[in-house]
This record gives structure tokens, sequence and C-alpha cells, in this order.
């Protein structure tokens, strides 16, 4: 079978949740949050804060790689960044070309960009010439901001640009992630370009990636909320597509998640400032409750809490965690 891609997630998948999900789920690659690049070249702990695992040989715990994703559209300052980015050896560099958050496509950043092949070409070929062939130079697009008019020559001027594969989101910026994602255009401009593609957008379920794959004609699939609503998704695509059957059932899955889930909130505990740190779990539980009624439960039982050791209490009331008896 081909690649599973875990999606980029600004405020939802951080290094956290990064390690939990490639643990459970064997990602092929990760791809970091967008770092936002504006006029400044950026010190080495800007990149380190959003991609801790630099320091680990840009891999999560597991041995998942994890490249790096650069945001801004000026493709001098890009490159001065990408060059600095490069000198620390991530395991791959990827440019966002997709975001349609207001803020970031008012500086002209993100989906904006698609209606200007030119300058993607611009950004892309002023980007390639920092970055060393060794470490895989990427890109991620939406096919245009609201239609689809300019989407192959977005694909080729990425491709000139000197990109060596690129991730499709399946919509346009004006479609939001609103369902379907047009699964066969990722096909149209696998066409037009000589190297992988990789098809994203609305992959929750075994099926949809079979389908996914069947109409963008592409091996390779990134997947975004349907991961962090199921971990075991990408295990359960690996099994099917082995021909094994996974003896497993939604149950035995969160008996499963519950060590998981602890690992994930002692790390945000350490991490994040207790008044925060609720926030991001009610985050994660609330994209579970899709999968899990169990998660359903456990995100109604810690929704009104506000601090972190009231949260503790309860996921160990719950038995997530294995508290010492008070003395
Ligand atoms: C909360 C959230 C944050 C996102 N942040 C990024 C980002 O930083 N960079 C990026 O390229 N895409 C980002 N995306 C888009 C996803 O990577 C992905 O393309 C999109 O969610 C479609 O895939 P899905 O239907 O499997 O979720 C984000 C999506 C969501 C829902």
């Amino acid at each position: 079978m081909g690649k599973l891609l875990l999606a980029p997630m600004e405020g939802l998948v951080d290094d956290i949740l990064r390690d939990v999900l490639t643990r459970v789920g064997a990602y092929d690659l990760a791809v970091s949050e967008f770092i936002r690049v504006s006029g400044s070249l950026l010190p080495a702990r800007a990149f380190h804060r959003v991609c801790p695992e630099l320091t680990r040989g840009s891999r999560t715990r597991a041995g998942t790689p994890v490249a790096v994703q650069l945001l801004g559209s000026d493709p001098g300052c890009l490159a001065e960044n990408a060059a600095q980015l490069a000198s620390l050896s991530p395991a791959g560099i990827d440019l966002n070309f997709g975001c349609p958050a207001p803020t970031v496509n008012r500086h002209g950043g993100g989906a904006m960009l698609l209606a200007d092949p030119e300058q993607l070409f611009r950004i892309a070929s002023a980007v390639r010439r920092v970055v060393p062939a060794e470490i895989p130079f990427t890109a991620k697009m939406r096919l245009g901001m609201r239609d689809t008019s300019r989407t192959l020559d977005c694909a080729r001027a990425l491709a000139a640009g000197g990109v060596v594969s690129l991730v499709v989101h399946a919509r346009t910026r004006a479609e939001g992630y609103r369902p379907p994602a047009h699964w066969e255009w990722v096909a149209r401009i696998d066409e037009v370009v000589q190297f992988p593609v990789t098809a994203n957008g609305e992959v929750w379920t075994t099926d949809d990636h079979v389908r996914c794959c069947s109409l963008s004609g592409c091996p390779d699939v990134m997947i975004g909320r349907g991961a962090v609503a199921d971990p075991f998704l990408a295990r359960r695509i690996r099994a099917l597509a082995a021909g094994e059957e996974l003896a497993s059932d939604r149950s035995s899955d969160w008996r499963r998640l519950q060590p998981l889930l602890a690992s994930f909130w002692l790390q945000v505990c350490a991490k994040v400032s207790p008044r925060h740190a609720p926030g991001r779990l009610k985050l994660w539980l609330g994209a579970l409750r899709r999968t899990f009624v169990e998660a359903d439960v456990l995100f109604l039982a810690v929704r009104e809490l506000r601090g972190a050791d009231d949260v503790t209490r309860m996921l160990d009331r719950h038995g997530v965690l294995r508290l010492p008896a008070p003395a």
C-alpha cells in the first residue's frame, strides 16, 4: 500500500499529539503545524518550539519523521528562513498554500497565493535554491481560492519551482472544511506533474481511504481530523490493505487508548500552564467523541472543570490514570 501521512493541524496537533498518534498509528510521515514567516529571520528556537522533534533527529518517539511547514508570501524571506531551518536538519521542509485563516490571507499567505501561480513559482524556486537535495522540499495546496480555474497552473508552478512532492487538500478555500473533498481533482493534478501527489481531505474511515485512493489514483494519503478522532484508523487501514482481519471493536480500542490518553495528559501538564492544560484535553476528547461513546462521557465529565488538578482527579476516577492512593 501507499504511504499514510499525519496532517499538520495548527492549534490541534502539536508534538504531544504527534507523539501519541504516531505511537498508535504507524504513520510514514508527520508534518508540523505551520510556522509563520513574515519579515524577519526566525531564531532556531522558534523552529524548535513548534517542532521539538528537531532535537531528536526530526522524529517522534515512535520514529516517525516530522517535516516542518513554513507559511509566508515573500520569496526572499521564506528562502532565508528555509535556509535557517535546513541547518537544523528537519525530515522535510513543506510550504503551506492552503491556510484559509483571514489573518493569514490578509497578509497574502496560505490559500491566497493560489490566485497567483507566478508568485507560487517565485516562492518555490527561491526556497528550492537554499534547501539541500537531501532534505525533501514539498508543498501542500488546496484546489484554489473560490474555484478550480487555476488549480492545474498552481500545481505546474510548484513543479517548475522544484518541489519534490505535493499534498493536495481537495477543496477550495471557499469550501472550508465542508464535505465532500473532490478526490477526482487530485487525479487531474497527478496527470500534470511528474512527482508523487498525496491526496488529502475527508478520510475518516477505511472505506473513505479505499475510495480516496481509487478516485484520486494516488496511493499516498494524508489524514487530518480523522486521525485525531480515531487514533486507530491508520492501523486499520494497513490491516485491511494487508488482508488481515483486525480483531478489534470500538470498546476494546477505547481501553487500548487509555494509557495514551494518560500519557497525553501528563505531557500536556508538563508543557502547558495549569490554566490552559484542561482546554487541550477537551479539544482532543471533543474529537474522540466522534468515534467513542466513552469519550463523550469523559468529555461531559471534564467539560466544566477549569483546573488541571480537578481534571487529573476526574481522569483518575474514570480509570484513565492510576494515581497513588492518598496516604
Ligand atoms: C484545526 C486545524 C488546523 C489546521 N492547520 C493546518 C496547518 O497548520 N497547515 C496545513 O497545511 N493545514 C492545516 N490544516 C488542514 C489539514 O492539514 C487538512 O488539510 C484538512 O484538515 C483536510 O484534511 P482532513 O479532512 O483529513 O481533516 C488544519 C486543519 C484543521 C482542522
